[in-house]
């Protein structure tokens, strides 16, 4: 009873201070709600405004967040998307994995272009990305005949699986020699064991020299390291902060509630947030699902509402669907209201930013999946064994397009019938209001509802 008191003033407390849109004094979470690619950086740049901290909680440079101001695109991998605002302290959560090397170039990159990175914050928990793991992840592809994930080669599963299976390496192992080096000692003889005798290659990891890299790296990293993430995260919602979670992928590609096999190795969902960042469930108000108003997918995998060809090849031309990380054309397909369903459940979203909606101006029709047939009948839960759900057929409605250029429209009354109608049609499968509306790249093409 205490604990349903305390949580009903912490809301009236946030509703008296919040204005109206009400991403504020609180924690939100942002997730991807398809395949990644939604225009997460865009939406968690655009919210940091409100913001006192952004975190990123799970994932690693797989993840390419645009950001788009002025005349300058930025691609973000790790560094979350708030750190364009001097005041948001920007923190890289213990659910991160790290490639130190990427780190570096990329607070280099940010550090051209006069952005300060001072205030980022990396977790001693985060787990650090060696060579041996993008070895291992190249190695484990390549070996694949069929089925290939299509991952980003970025060594991610691989350094999850020492994570998970106890022997991986974390950013606090940075400042202690004897533990880095003996770790390393352990991991090295594992990898070159699997490289060499399961996987025909001819590696070989000069212990010494590794050392002496994590060394240099530990002392680039040090002033921006935390001992305790979870304090400085806790202490911020204690102060009753405006706290973003800036989640990477999707809710399809997260390791349980996705298209297993055919998933990265983590969990991008709401849930994700809690673990990879150490906050309570109960601490998390407003969570953002981040839509595609069509669905993209990189690399291998069912994709139900796959657009065949030439038409496919278009939406990606328009869209410009090309991966952020890799430059790897993305698959496109039609708007998938299972997928919606699912990822509304799984994450619990109060919200839907709804993103590249402009792309499909133009299109005299435009088909909208409502359910799948399976077994002649309509299912309208994602099935999540691939097997079941290379069963499944996408049933579509098709809905009158609109001509209009929409990439300047600023409010809601604005946009053409039909595509409220589409917008609306969004929102009714996802059972979620849509929050804001993107029609464009740029900061300035949002419309808030
Ligand atoms: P993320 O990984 O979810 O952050 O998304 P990406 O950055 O990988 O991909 C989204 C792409 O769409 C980027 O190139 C963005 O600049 C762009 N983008 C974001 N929102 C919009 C929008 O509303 N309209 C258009 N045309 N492009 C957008
Ligand atoms: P953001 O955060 C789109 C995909 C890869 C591959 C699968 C597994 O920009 O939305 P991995 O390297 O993670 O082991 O690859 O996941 N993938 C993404 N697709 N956006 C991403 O990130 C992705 N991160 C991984 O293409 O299919
Ligand atoms: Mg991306």
């Amino acid at each position: 009873m205490g604990g349903l008191t305390h949580r009903v003033e912490k809301r009236g407390f946030d509703i008296l201070t919040n204005g109206t849109a009400g991403f504020f004094m609180t924690v939100n979470i942002i997730v991807g709600t398809q395949w990644g690619d939604e225009g997460k950086g865009k939406i968690t740049d655009l919210l940091s405004v409100d913001m006192d901290m952004v975190v990123r909680y799970q994932g690693g440079n797989n993840a390419g967040h645009t950001v788009v101001i002025g005349d300058n695109t930025f691609k973000l991998h790790l560094i979350p998307s708030g750190v364009f605002y001097k005041n948001v302290l920007c923190v890289i959560g213990n659910g991160v994995v790290i490639d130190l090397a990427v780190l570096l170039a990329e607070l280099e990159t940010l550090k051209k272009k006069g952005i300060s990175p001072d205030n980022l914050r990396i977790s001693s928990q985060a787990h650090i990305i060696f060579k041996y793991h993008r070895d291992l992840d190249t190695a484990q592809e390549e070996k694949k005949e069929a089925g290939r994930i299509g991952t980003t080669s970025r060594g991610i599963g691989p350094c999850y699986v020492d994570k998970y299976n106890r022997r991986g390496i974390r950013i606090g192992d940075l400042y202690n020699e004897k533990v880095l080096r003996s770790k390393l000692a352990w991991n090295l003889e594992e990898k070159e064991f699997m490289l060499n005798k399961f996987y025909g290659m001819k590696v070989s990891y000069d212990l010494e020299k590794l050392v002496a890299e994590c060394l240099g790296f530990g002392r680039d990293i040090k002033k921006y390291v935390v001992e305790e993430s979870t304090s400085v995260i806790h202490k911020a919602i204690k102060e009753k902060k405006s706290i973003l979670m800036e989640g990477a992928q999707g809710t399809m590609l997260d390791v349980d509630h996705g298209t297993f096999p055919y998933v990265t190795s983590s969990n991008p969902i709401s849930g994700g947030a809690c673990t990879g960042a150490g906050i309570p469930p109960n601490a998390v108000d407003k969570i953002i699902g981040v839509v595609k108003a069509y669905v993209t997918r990189v690399g291998g995998g069912p994709f139900p509402t796959e657009i065949e060809g030439k038409m496919q090849d278009e939406l990606r031309e328009k869209g410009g669907e090309y991966g952020a990380t890799t430059g790897r054309p993305r698959r496109c397909g039609w708007f998938d209201g299972v997928v919606m369903k699912h990822a509304s459940k799984i994450n619990g979203l109060t919200d839907l930013a709804v993103t590249k909606i402009d792309v499909l101006s133009g299109l005299d029709k435009i088909k909208i999946c409502t359910a799948y047939e399976y077994n002649g009948k309509k299912i309208y839960d994602f099935p999540t064994d691939i097997h079941r759900l290379a069963k499944c057929t996408p049933v579509y409605e098709e809905v009158p397009g609109w001509s209009e250029d929409i990439t300047k429209v600023s409010t809601y009354e604005e946009l053409p019938i039909n595509c409220k109608k589409y917008l609306e049609k969004m929102a009714e499968l996802a059972e979620c209001k849509v929050s804001m509306v993107s029609v464009g790249p740029k900061r300035k093409q949002i419309i808030k509802l």
